[in-house]
Parts: structure tokens; sequence; C-alpha cells
């Protein structure tokens, strides 16, 4: 992208675009948005001012798509299926075909991209999981280390070892990256809903730049104080640092129907 300021993006599992509008809100121009449904699609196509002017909307199967055409892209997002790790679901996680990890590890590698967003249920940070979780992150960190099949979605277990000794300094490939993994809840940020995903951070080691998980805007105890104890809620439209912003009761005018 060199002589080009703009930071551009691509994004897997797009689904109707949440993850895709919040990462158009950063300043990103997304350059391919991708996914299957086509409702979901359509949703885009219908909305796609809002993800940039030269942004391809692609329905259809990730597996059959060559990210090569967009090596040098600087960030790639995926909100991988999730059905595999909910609480809600079968609990055939990474067994389970709809684990499209390897697609995220396969287009990483074709794109090479600064930056890596993965996000997911917090289903995947239970116990049971950890190890596949431990593999998630050294895969994402240590890119050109293959499994024996790379699309294989049960080949993890039998490549974990290797990824170990990956990190104990076993990649002598400069094509790595740091990985920091979050937990985050979108009422913590003055979404009017409680949901957890976890996501993982992968920074190409190359670059110069960190990244610290956000910190919480809004909290279930500001809430309480402003409710019951300053009473702010309830006639405060001012907002402050972990306080929940508010808008003063609609006044209803006298003999008004
Ligand atoms: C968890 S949702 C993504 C939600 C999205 N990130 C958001 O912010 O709303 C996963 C999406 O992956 C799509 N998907 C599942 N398998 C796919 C495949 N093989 N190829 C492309 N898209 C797929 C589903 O249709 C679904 O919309």
């Amino acid at each position: 992208m060199a002589g080009n300021s703009t930071l551009t993006s691509v994004e897997l599992f797009t689904g109707a675009g949440g993850l895709a509008l919040g990462i158009a809100a950063s300043g990103f121009e997304h350059r391919l948005l991708l996914e299957y449904n086509k409702h979901a699609c359509a949703t885009l196509r219908e909305n796609r001012a809002a993800f940039g002017v030269n942004c391809q909307i692609y329905e259809g199967d990730v597996a059959s798509f060559d990210f090569t055409l967009f090596a040098g892209v600087d960030l790639l997002a995926a909100g991988a299926p999730c059905q595999p790790f909910s609480i809600g679901g079968k609990h055939k996680a990474h067994s389970d075909e709809r684990n499209l990890f390897p697609q995220v590890f396969r287009a990483q590698r074709e794109i090479r991209p600064k930056a890596v967003i993965v996000e997911n249920v917090k289903g995947l940070l239970r116990e049971s999981l950890s190890n596949f979780v431990e593999f998630i992150e050294l895969q994402l960190a240590h890119p050109t280390v293959l499994p024996a099949d790379p699309r294989d979605p049960e080949g993890w277990e039998a490549h974990l070892p290797t990824l170990r000794a990956a990190r104990d300094g076993g990649d002598r490939s400069p094509f790595r990256y740091v990985v920091k993994k979050t937990l985050l809840n979108s009422a913590n940020f003055g979404v009017p809903q409680r949901r957890e995903r976890v996501f993982f951070v992968a920074i190409r080691a190359d670059i110069d730049g960190d990244w610290t998980p956000p910190r919480p805007t809004h909290s279930e105890a500001a809430l309480r104080v402003a409710m019951d104890a300053t009473a702010d809620y309830w006639t405060s439209t001012a907002s402050s640092e972990g306080a929940i912003q508010s808008s003063k009761p609609r006044q209803v005018a006298a003999g008004s129907g």
C-alpha cells in the first residue's frame, strides 16, 4: 500500500455487516466483504455506501475464494461462524464442519495483512476448549508453520506441539504476529444489549505498533450510582467516563392529549 495512507480491509463471514460497520467507522476502507448468505449480501449491497466506494461484496463460499487477489491489504477481519462454539449449540466445536478457522488462517497467509481481528462467542473460552484457543492464538502468531493438511478442521490437535515449538523459538520466518485476546461485553460500551465476545487481535511482528483492549465506557456500577446515589440518571444529559449517558424524561405539557 506504498504511497496510500488509506487503511484498507478484507472481512470474512460479514453477515449483515455489524463488525464491518465498526471497522469502517474506525477509518478503514473495505476492499472485500465476503459472505455466502444471499439475504445478508442483499443487506450489504443495500448499504454499500457505508463500506467504501472500492468495496467488493462477494456472495459465495469462503473455501473457493483466492485471497492472493487482496494481498497487501492492511487488515483482515473475521467473525468466524460461532455455532460450533456457542453454549446453545451442539458443542461439536473444532470437529464441526462449520469450524472455518482454517479458512481464516489461509486468508491470513495469502493476504499477509498488517493486522488480523478474529471475533467469536464467549463459549470458545470454556475450559474444554482451552487447547483449541491456544491453537488459534499460536496459528495466528505463526502463519507459515503449517499443519499436514491446512484445510482439515480436525488436524489442529496434532499440529499443536509443532506450534508450541514455534513459539519457543522454532519459527525462523520473518512473517510472524504478536497476538492478544480479550473478552468484551457490548453493554460496557453503551450498546443496549449484553453481548460478550472474545476478540483475537494479531499485529504483524515487523509493524511498529501495539494494541491494548479498549477500556469500558459504561458499567453497571456506574449506572447504579447514577440511578440511586446521585440520581443524575433521571435528570442529567451529561455523560462522563464510566457513566451511562441518559436523557431527561420527556415533559408532557399539561392539558395535551
Ligand atoms: C457469526 S456470523 C458473522 C456476524 C458478523 N461478523 C456481524 O458482525 O454481524 C457468521 C457468518 O458467516 C457466514 N458463513 C458461514 N459459512 C460460510 C462460508 N462457508 N462462506 C462464507 N460465509 C459463511 C454465515 O452466513 C454468517 O453470516
